[in-house]
């Protein structure tokens, strides 16, 4: 009998060498499972009513987190939530307090061990935890982060902003101009999935896969859900048998400068088992794919909602490097990143204890009135932009910042050579989760100035 697997499969653009290749599903998005799976049990299904729980994923989703953290940051920065659907767990909500649980990774781990990097908590048993540098504590972790650095020097990123740049050019010339398209079909998620493909040497013809598990993977409501958990695990089982086939084929002839060739070469990848491989390269793709897409359309929803800034920055392009930074502040593509507690302790005077997690609120810390003044405008020429927390801050401070502030660069620079301008002219529909701050959807129309 025909399996559901294979009427979706689909053949990987890597040879595994006997002609038996795995097939993989490509549907439905983790998106569209949420989806369906709220409409058969209705959007409250798990989530009571807490006051200050922050984990409702319609505050991300209708764009209602800013009052909330707000008041939490005026009354109570550091407030403990009991009984959410996620358990129970400390809000940190201004920027000093993630600043200072960040500086201490030895008190404040990420790893797996205590409960890894989100609010979700892995299941009891649950076997599915790969090993990857972002929830690995010291010395693990840097050991394992020096494999990636080399992809990331500015010599290597020099040689790849030709490559992003050309190919940003050619979406956007095939871009319609007067008719209306999906900003985040069309741009985002294909910028952002083709970058992934270029530094890491990803099979082109596959990239979209790329996508379709980083969404998965990255998706806290697909985690909670217990009838999605189990979809989710098959997925990103998948996933990982696609990855060690390309790990063995990419070992057996390693050439190349991408960045699987400079992993497979060096030396702590000697040391590093396959499982290992998967979990970094399964690491690159999630950190970098949905949070990328996601700073792409923001850019284009702050350029619209602030018209003067727009103006300001066609004006005078020298604006560009900090439009950048501020633009990632204003708009937080990953909401939190939590830590555990490995002993007990004080912060901000009040008593944490050994196994408590800790939620770090980067969208709320990016609004803090304390670090930045009038902090929910949009203001390319704010003199601090470069101090928001979007890329967390830290040992595990986010290694490809660099990367995705020059694609982002690289797009609003080929737009303003075409003299495009972006409109949000229809649907703008978000992420239902709290952990990745996306969009799903954003109806967009090009005019010229
Ligand atoms: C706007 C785009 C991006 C945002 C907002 C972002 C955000 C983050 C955040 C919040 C962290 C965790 C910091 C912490 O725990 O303290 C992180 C870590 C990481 N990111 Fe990104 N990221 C982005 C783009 C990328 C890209 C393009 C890549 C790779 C191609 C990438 C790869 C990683 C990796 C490997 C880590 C783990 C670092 C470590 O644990 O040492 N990210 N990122």
């Amino acid at each position: 009998m025909e399996t559901e697997r294979q009427k979706v499969g689909h053949r990987p653009g890597i040879n595994d060498g006997d002609n038996m290749l795995p097939t993989y599903r490509t549907e439905p998005s983790a998106d569209d499972a949420v989806d369906a799976w709220l409409a058969s049990h209705g959007q409250d299904e798990g989530a009571p009513a807490i006051a200050g729980d922050t984990s409702r994923p319609e505050f991300y989703s209708q764009a209602r987190w800013e009052p909330l953290f707000r008041q939490m940051r005026e009354a109570a920065p550091l407030n403990r939530v009991e009984g959410t659907a996620y358990g129970d767990y400390w809000n940190i909500c201004s920027h000093s307090l993630i600043m200072e649980v960040e500086g201490k990774p030895d008190l404040f781990s990420s790893s797996w061990k205590y409960g890894g990097i989100t609010i979700a908590d892995p299941a009891p048993g649950e076997e599915f935890q790969l090993p990857m540098f972002i929830a690995m504590d010291e010395p693990e972790h840097s050991a394992q982060r020096k494999t990636v650095a080399p992809a990331f020097t500015p010599a290597h990123i020099a040689e790849l902003a030709v490559k992003l740049r050309a190919h940003t050019a050619t979406v956007l010339d095939s871009l319609p101009v007067g008719s209306r398209f999906d900003w985040v079909e069309k741009v985002s998620i294909e910028l952002a999935t083709s970058m992934l493909a270029t530094i890491l040497g990803f099979p082109w013809e596959d990239r979209h896969l790329l996508t379709f598990w980083s969404d998965w993977a990255g998706h806290m409501e697909a985690a909670r859900i217990p009838e999605l958990f189990q979809v989710r695990r098959e997925m990103l089982t998948e996933m990982a048998t696609y990855f060690h086939l390309l790990w063995e084929q990419r070992r057996a002839s390693p050439e190349g400068t991408d960045l699987l060739g400079m992993m497979i070469r060096s030396d702590s990848m000697s040391e590093m088992g396959p499982m290992e491989f998967i979990g970094n390269l399964a690491l690159l793709i999630v950190g970098g794919n949905d949070t990328s897409r996601t700073s792409m359309s923001a850019a284009i929803l702050g350029l619209d909602r602030f018209p003067d800034e727009r103006a300001k920055l066609v004006a005078d392009e020298s604006l560009l490097p900090n439009a950048v930074q501020e633009i990632i502040r204003w708009h937080t593509p990953i909401a939190h990143m939590r830590r555990t507690a490995t002993a007990d302790c004080e912060l901000a005077g009040q008593r944490i204890a050994a196994g408590d997690k800790l939620a770090l609120w980067y969208i709320s810390a990016n609004r803090d009135e304390a670090v930045f003044p009038d902090a929910d405008r949009l203001d390319l020429s704010r003199a601090n932009a470069r101090r928001h927390l979007s890329f967390g801050h830290g040992i595990h401070r986010c290694v490809g910042a660099r990367l995705a502030e020059l694609q982002l660069r690289i797009l609003l620079e080929e737009l303003m050579k075409r003299r495009l301008q972006v409109n949000v002219v229809g649907e703008l529909r978000r992420v239902h989760a709290n952990f990745v701050n996306g969009f799903r959807q954003m109806e967009v129309e090009l005019t010229s100035y």
